[in-house]
């Protein structure tokens, strides 16, 4: 808890009969990534950092997670791929992305220095992934890699990677093997026990968990009788998978001692700072980006106000500051 003896004393010059601002220290070290403080953007709602550069200075964000990346750039599905629904949105982009060559040469030297990218990998076979993960060992300003674990196993016949412990196993182990770089698991939220799924990556050697990625739903247009998305099923993003998110988080924290990044329906500064006294180390932030481009900067600033209001020195301290009676 903050001791209210590390109150910054200094007094602006119109602010001598005002009550100084007390500074909270948000530097965050989320599994080896040093972060300015706990709030990233989420993988696919922030382009590849370079579509948001005039909207904010992306060095004021703890970091952003660039779109998922195979080897060879790919097409998503055919539209209508988006849709919004009640207190969320439906996507089916699917695999669409640059590719990691095309990500490095022409996406990387747009991102000033000093920015913490963490470059989000995929592949429909394990291999895949470790080969993404290759290419980028030693890439400059990569300074993390996220697993989004919720792609299609062919082999397996289209189950998720994340939704089989066996084959979430050999996926983090096939990674881990492939870099040294801090390695991130992002799993699916479509699973029966998160706790399992968590306790699978720590013992692969994951150095931190990130959750949740979207939740499997589809909806329909009475009008025409179709479902609105022409890939029928699509992920369920935005505020009312908030709660969903928060319980997950909640229980991988109490399996595993890596950190955890909480994701899922963060709209407001409160959203985060629940995330993280269910135990989150830090945040990333992705649906609300596409209706407001500033969330990620008005929510990292939210926190740090929150803290300082409710005594506590450094925003780490809010991580599993919950409060059980
Ligand atoms: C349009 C869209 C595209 C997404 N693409 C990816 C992706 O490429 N890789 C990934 O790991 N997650 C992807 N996600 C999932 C988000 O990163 C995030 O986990 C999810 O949307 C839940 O957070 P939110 O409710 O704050 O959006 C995507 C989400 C949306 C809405």
């Amino acid at each position: 808890m903050a001791d209210s003896k590390t109150a910054e004393t200094a007094k602006t010059p119109n602010s001598s009969h005002q009550t100084p601002k007390r500074k909270v220290d948000t530097h965050t070290n989320l599994a080896g990534i040093a972060l300015r403080n706990p709030v990233l953007t989420a993988s696919g709602t922030f382009g590849y950092g370079t579509e948001f550069k005039d909207f904010m200075d992306l060095r004021c964000i703890g970091g952003f997670v660039a779109k998922s990346l195979t080897l060879l750039p790919r097409v998503g599905n055919p539209p209508p791929r988006i849709a919004e629904v009640r207190a969320g949105m439906l996507n089916a982009i699917s695999l669409e992305n640059v590719g990691v060559e095309a990500f490095i040469e022409e996406k990387l030297p747009e991102i000033p220095e000093g920015v913490p990218v963490i470059a989000s990998l995929f592949g429909t076979e394990m291999g895949e992934y470790a080969e993404v993960a290759k290419r980028l060992v030693g890439v400059a300003k990569v300074a993390g890699i996220e697993v989004n674990a919720s792609c299609p196993h062919v082999k397996s016949g289209g189950i998720e990677f994340g939704q089989d412990p066996r084959i979430l196993a050999e996926l983090v182990r096939s990674v881990r093997r492939a870099t040294d770089a801090p390695l991130l698991i992002k799993l699916s939220p479509n699973v029966t026990s998160i706790a399992e799924m968590a306790a699978v990556c720590e013992a692969e050697g994951a150095d931190g968990i990130s959750l949740i990625n979207a939740v499997q739903a589809m909806d329909v247009d009475v009008r025409t009788r179709k479902p609105v998305l022409k890939n029928i099923l699509g992920g369920f993003s935005g505020p009312a998978i908030l709660p969903i998110a928060l319980r997950m988080v909640w229980q991988a924290s109490r399996a595993v001692k890596i950190p955890i990044c909480g994701i899922g329906g963060i709209t407001e500064p409160d959203d985060a700072v629940k995330f993280l006294l269910c135990g989150a180390t830090a945040v990333q932030v992705g649906t609300v980006n596409y209706s407001n481009p500033m969330a990620a900067l008005e929510i990292a600033e939210g926190i740090e106000t929150y803290a300082r209001r409710e005594g506590f020195a450094t925003t780490a301290e809010l991580t599993g500051a919950l409060q059980i009676s």
